[in-house]
This record gives C-alpha cells, sequence and structure tokens, in this order.
C-alpha cells in the first residue's frame, strides 16, 4: 500500500464471493486467497503512454466537468472518438457533481462502456482537493464492478486544465488502483505526455516498496 497517501477507507463497499465486506477488511482477505494459492485474484496494474480512446479495455474513464457538457483535453478526445451517441447519453443524465462518476455507451470506442468524473479543480490542497479526486477513482472503480467490468483504463483526472499536481494526483491514483486490484484483471493508467509516465512510474516504484 502506497505510505504517502493515508489511511483512509474508500466510502463504498464491494462484493466478494457474494458477501458485503468493508474494503480494508476484503484487502486482507484478498492477501489471504492469494497465499492459499486459489489463483482467483489476479489483476495487474499497467502504466503507459497513449491515447486513453485507443484502449482496448472494457471501462475507460473521461475526466469531466459536472455539466457533462464536453470540453477540451481528454474529455474532447473521448467525445471526438466516440461520436455523438456518448453526448447524447450525457444530455439526459444531465449533472454529476465532482467526484461521482456515471456511465454511458461507448459509441464508436473499441472500450464497451465510459465512465465520466468530473475531478476537482486544484486551489492550492486546503479546500478538499484529495479526497474528492480519491472519491473519482473509488466511485469509477465501484461502478465498473457493478457493471462486471473486468479491464479498466484511466487518464491522469484532473491534472490537465484543473492543474491538479501529477505527483500528488498520481500516488491517489495508483493507491487506489492497488486497493481495488482484486476486483479486476487489468487497471491501465494512460499517461499522455512522457513527464506524467516517469512521474507514474516512479509512484508506482514507490508505492510497492
Ligand atoms: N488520452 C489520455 N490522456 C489525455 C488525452 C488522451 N487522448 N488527452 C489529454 N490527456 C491528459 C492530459 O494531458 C492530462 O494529463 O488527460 C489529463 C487530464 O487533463 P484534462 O483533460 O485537462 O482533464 P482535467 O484536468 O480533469 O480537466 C477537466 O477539462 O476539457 C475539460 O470538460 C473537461 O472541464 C473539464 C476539464
Amino acid at each position: 500500500m502506497c505510505a504517502a497517501s493515508g489511511d483512509r477507507t474508500p466510502p463504498i463497499r464491494l462484493s466478494l464471493r457474494s458477501r458485503l465486506i468493508p474494503l480494508n477488511l476484503t484487502l486482507n482477505l484478498n492477501l489471504l486467497l492469494r497465499t492459499q494459492g486459489t489463483g482467483a485474484l489476479m489483476g495487474k496494474i499497467t502504466i503507459k503512454q497513449g491515447d486513453i480512446t485507443k484502449e482496448a479495455v472494457d471501462v475507460i474513464i473521461n475526466a469531466a466537468n459536472t455539466r457533462l457538457a464536453g470540453g477540451g483535453g481528454v474529455d474532447g478526445a473521448i467525445h471526438r472518438a466516440a461520436g455523438p451517441s456518448v453526448m447524447e447519453e450525457c444530455r439526459v443524465i444531465g449533472r454529476c457533481p465532482t467526484g461521482q462518476a456515471v456511465m454511458t455507451g461507448a459509441g464508436r470506442l473499441t472500450a464497451k462502456k465510459i465512465i465520466h468524473t468530473p475531478g476537482p479543480v486544484w486551489k492550492g490542497g486546503e479546500r478538499g482537493e484529495a479526497d474528492l479526486l480519491r472519491d473519482c477513482y473509488v466511485n469509477s472503480f465501484a461502478l465498473a464492478h457493478k457493471a462486471g467490468l473486468k479491464t479498466i483504463a484511466f487518464p491522469a483526472i484532473s491534472t490537465g486544465v484543473y492543474g491538479y499536481p501529477v505527483k500528488e494526483a498520481a500516488i491517489i491514483a495508483i493507491d487506489e488502483g492497488i486497493r481495488h486490484l482484486p476486483w479486476f484483471e487489468e487497471i491501465v493508467y494512460v499517461c499522455f505526455s512522457e513527464r506524467d509516465l516517469e512521474v507514474y512510474k516512479k509512484t508506482y516504484e514507490g508505492c510497492r516498496s
């Protein structure tokens, strides 16, 4: 677990073998199951550079805004690649508060679904930004898990127009990835720039050691 991220328990419960158990307990259970060699819970984390719209995963995550209105950055790229059906679904949904997540189809993308989550705007770090960014990951994972989606790709939510420092954002992103690994076959972090890729790789190594 990533030491720099604190030990806040996520505000969700995930089912494992048809029981509802707090996530911090299921992680311990996961360790136990692994040591017993069941082989049932073996997700992997991948960190790469690229365009998330090209990812052949079950679900890609969109760094949206609360109006689900589309925009620039990864949001614009996803809507352009997916086509108008996704925006139509977003209009029907209407809004999504910061840190929450909603799911639509994926239009022309290879992915089956898109989860849209508005990250926080960075205001110096004292306005609950870290908790809200963590909520984006926790709620996206919960929605994907509930829909039975096993492979999931994230962009670096909030680190573009919204100004969240990449290193701090990467710690939260990867910490939540490690916590949710038992429920996914693959969690992919797609970094757009080489600089972000290096930050993510170093953060991942730091979280593992
Ligand atoms: N694939 C992967 N990552 C991408 C892509 C892409 N095709 N395009 C941009 N990115 C990266 C950016 O380089 C940045 O690292 O996604 C990260 C998030 O940046 P933004 O897209 O600006 O998202 P965010 O900071 O969360 O701001 C959200 O921007 O476009 C608007 O509607 C969006 O208002 C919302 C705001």
